[in-house]
């Protein structure tokens, strides 16, 4: 059985690597993981990092004693870990969540009121829904037409503003123009939310480089299992909001008077025990990812991807969905139809005749979907369409790759 590590390093080594799975007949075959779009297996480096903080897992910011001191140092060097990791600002807060959707609600629950969000219909329902009010831009024809769309939305607003934007579509991988609408969104008064859950397991991103307020990611998309994400941007409206949950360690003091919340905006919006062994393990997949070095790992994603979409471009029934055409820059995320088979008889044909995890469906991007189908040539869609998803990360194998398409060639 092959032992799938995308780099010649041992941190990077993926926990289960060797995952044989059942198929028809009963015969195990090597699992061919290509569902990391939706949750990254965890790294060997993060499992150490685990064992290494388990014997003395306690309390954090509450106890005297040595191993609720040491939890807590961890906690606190996680939180350098992450900033450092996406490059924010020194002042930046750095609050840590259960993932993505929880910081994009944390930040909904902190606007500044009146603050009108304007967001394209093209986000996954994370970064889509938990906005009051909200302007919804159409799925945009080009990189170009997105910039010039929200230079037009934003203009029209009045009073405080937010850009909502990912920097990488989870249904086709294609890369946002990040940079060139923070320029925009700045240009009007606005600040940017960038939802980074597909991009950091892929790419580097800093957020003080690309002039970002705010950037959100989860820790079980960048190989961390636990739940935990963060949101990492401008203290202000943090430290303003209301406690994000009402309790301990958000409020400083309590008495007949009322509650006095701590002002940091940290203590402010993490009340309760936190999730320290989360935040742990997602502080050890930055360090991991970071400590390898991007280059190599984006050299050997290309590869991969390159050959996936060759593959799949020898199939003629299938046909991949793209916003942006064929050509423009995307991560390890092919999402697809097979003419003639409904999106689940694929993946499940895929999973129990060869042992491949994809995702089908509408991946929690239901608008995006739907208009990606109608413009792939496969007319109208009703609220059922659905597609396959198939997304490659550091354990994925050219076997893998391989076995896919020659599995969708027998269909
Ligand atoms: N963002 C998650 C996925 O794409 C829901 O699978």
């Amino acid at each position: 059985m092959p032992v799938s590590v995308l780099v010649e390093a041992p941190d990077l080594t993926v926990v289960g690597a060797n995952t044989a799975v059942p198929v028809g007949g009963g015969a195990l075959v090597p699992y061919a993981n290509l569902d990391y779009a939706a949750s990254a297996p965890c790294l060997e480096a993060v499992r150490f990092a685990l064992e290494e903080a388990l014997p003395t897992y306690s309390s954090v910011h509450r106890g005297a004693g040595y191993t609720s001191q040491l939890t807590t140092a961890r906690y606190e060097h996680a939180r350098h870990v992450v900033r450092s990791f996406v490059g924010a600002r020194q002042d930046d807060a750095v609050v840590f969540t259960r993932n993505t959707t929880d910081a994009t609600n944390l930040l909904a629950h902190c606007l500044p009121e009146d603050t009108t969000v304007v967001v394209f219909e093209t986000e996954h329902h994370a970064t889509l829904l938990p906005w009051e009010r909200a302007v919804r831009l159409p799925a945009p024809a080009s990189p170009g037409a997105a910039i010039r769309a929200v230079a037009e939305a934003l203009a029209a607003v009045e009073g405080p503003k937010l850009l909502c934007v990912t920097a990488a579509s989870n249904v086709t991988g294609e890369l946002w123009p990040i940079a060139s609408l923070a320029h925009i969104a700045h240009e009007h008064g606005a600040r940017i939310f960038v939802d980074a859950a597909q991009h950091v397991p892929h790419r580097p991103l800093n957020l003080t480089a690309l002039d970002l307020d705010y950037v959100a990611f989860s820790g079980h998309k960048l190989y961390a299992p636990f739940g935990s994400g963060a949101l990492i941007g401008r203290p202000d409206w943090l430290s303003q909001a209301r406690p994000y949950l009402a309790g301990g360690g958000a409020s400083q003091a309590v008495d007949d008077e009322g509650t006095r919340w701590s002002a940091d905006p940290e203590q402010r919006h993490e009340a309760g025990t936190p999730n320290v062994l989360g935040v742990i393990a997602l502080a050890a997949a930055c360090d991991a990812l970071a400590g390898v070095g991007w280059s190599s790992l984006i050299e050997q994603e290309e590869r991969l991807l390159t050959r996936l979409r060759a593959g799949l471009a020898t199939l003629p029934g299938v046909r991949e969905l793209s916003l942006w055409g064929p050509d423009h820059p995307r991560l390890g995320i092919v999402s697809f139809v097979v003419d003639g088979v409904s999106a689940r008889d694929v993946a499940e044909r895929l999973s129990t005749e060869y042992g491949i995890g994809v995702r089908d469906g509408q991946f929690c991007a239901h608008p995006l979907v739907n208009h990606l189908l109608e413009g792939s040539g496969g007319g109208c869609v009703d609220s059922t369409a659905r597609a396959v998803r198939a997304s490659i990360g550091v354990g994925t194998t050219e076997e893998h790759i391989d076995r896919l398409i020659d599995a969708l060639r027998s269909f």
